[in-house]
């Protein structure tokens, strides 16, 4: 029996690679830039698997093209990119990536706060520009993260591995979310606050982990920023999106806040003319939160599992729509 055919749109890890290649014919994209929407278009036309990542637009337009489409496996625990009720309807499993990169994304969410706590970045533009002339008494004061609170918004998976981490550096970690977590209360000593203001206005660290969402979008725009305190350091690894980048440029650069560092920006790439990289009190990295060897490969694995699954008429091993199956006949 003829494989069947899937379209791969980035280069992934040989070892996902190597069990799609056993279970389908497989068209890897090469390029290092994601490719173009009419040759996605194109690509997907004959296909019944695709392995995507954020970058790809799964929309109907999409869906339309592939008739023979069975499954989506995105590359991310996130999946803001993909139509979800669009390929419910049409009978498309998609998968996700959760769980994998919860640590590394944990561990990361540490390195900004650590970094733009204690001016990591800035410190090394200084030197690099011959600017370290002496040890100076007033020099690059940063703010401690020992000892200082952390309002965790949204205590998810990464929230939490982000509080377990604070604890470790004895800070008091507070946290908003839609619904009560007793057991990390109980467990952790983490402790919820039913107002989002009330938590801005109260924690020295604010890091956010919250899907986009329509309700999620802007969370973070003028009169939260506004609630923070002029020491607050804002981290975001969730999505761009999440924060309203014209407020917060207007919050650091008025130093209505300390610092903010950011894996993630509304437009990604972020273009190079953006106002906030005029600033030297923000950190903005290519949203690398999820990018180490090992977890990278261990999203490609698990991606290329969603896929081979959905390919086989299985319910995906991490499925976010499992009730498209309903649709197929
Ligand atoms: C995700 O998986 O959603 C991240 O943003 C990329 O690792």
């Amino acid at each position: 029996m003829a494989k069947p055919k899937v379209f791969v749109t980035r280069k992934i890890a040989q070892e996902a690679l190597d069990m799609i290649a056993g279970a389908a014919e497989m068209e890897v994209w090469e390029g290092e830039l994601p490719p173009p929407r009419d040759v996605l278009i194109n690509k997907v036309k004959g296909i019944e698997g695709l392995l995507s990542l954020l970058t790809e637009t799964v929309d109907t337009d999409l869906m339309e093209a592939a008739p023979r489409l069975r499954v989506v496996s995105n590359m991310a625990v996130g999946y803001e990119n993909i139509d979800v009720p669009a390929a419910t309807s049409r009978g498309i499993v998609v998968g996700n990536t959760p769980g994998v990169l919860t640590e590394t994304t944990a561990d990361f969410t540490f390195a900004l706060l650590l970094a733009a706590a204690r001016r990591v970045v800035e410190g090394d533009a200084y030197t690099r520009k011959g600017r370290w002339k002496t040890w100076g008494p007033m020099a690059m004061l940063g703010h401690d993260v020992h000892h200082a609170s952390l309002g965790i918004v949204g205590l998810g998976r990464i929230g939490i591995a982000v509080a377990k981490r604070a604890k470790g550096f004895n800070m008091q970690v507070l946290y908003y979310d839609q619904a009560r977590r007793l057991q990390e209360e109980k467990e952790l000593g983490v402790k919820y606050v039913s107002n989002l203001l009330e938590l801005l206005s109260s924690a020295d660290f604010i890091t956010l982990h919250v899907p986009l969402t329509a309700e999620t979008h802007h969370l973070i725009s003028t009169a939260e920023l506004a609630a923070m305190k002029p020491t607050a350091i804002l981290i975001n690894t969730s999505r761009g999106p999440v924060v309203d980048q014209k407020a917060l440029y207007q919050a650091l650069k008025s130093r209505q806040i300390f610092a903010t560092a950011l894996d993630v920006t509304e437009v990604e790439p972020i273009p190079p003319d953006d106002p906030l990289l005029t600033l030297d009190n923000i950190i903005i990295v290519p949203h690398i939160a999820s990018a180490s060897v090992i977890t990278r490969t261990k999203m490609a694995t698990l991606a290329a599992a969603n896929l081979i699954a959905g390919l086989r008429g299985e319910i995906p091993p991490h499925c976010v729509n499992p009730e498209a199956m309903k649709q197929k006949g």
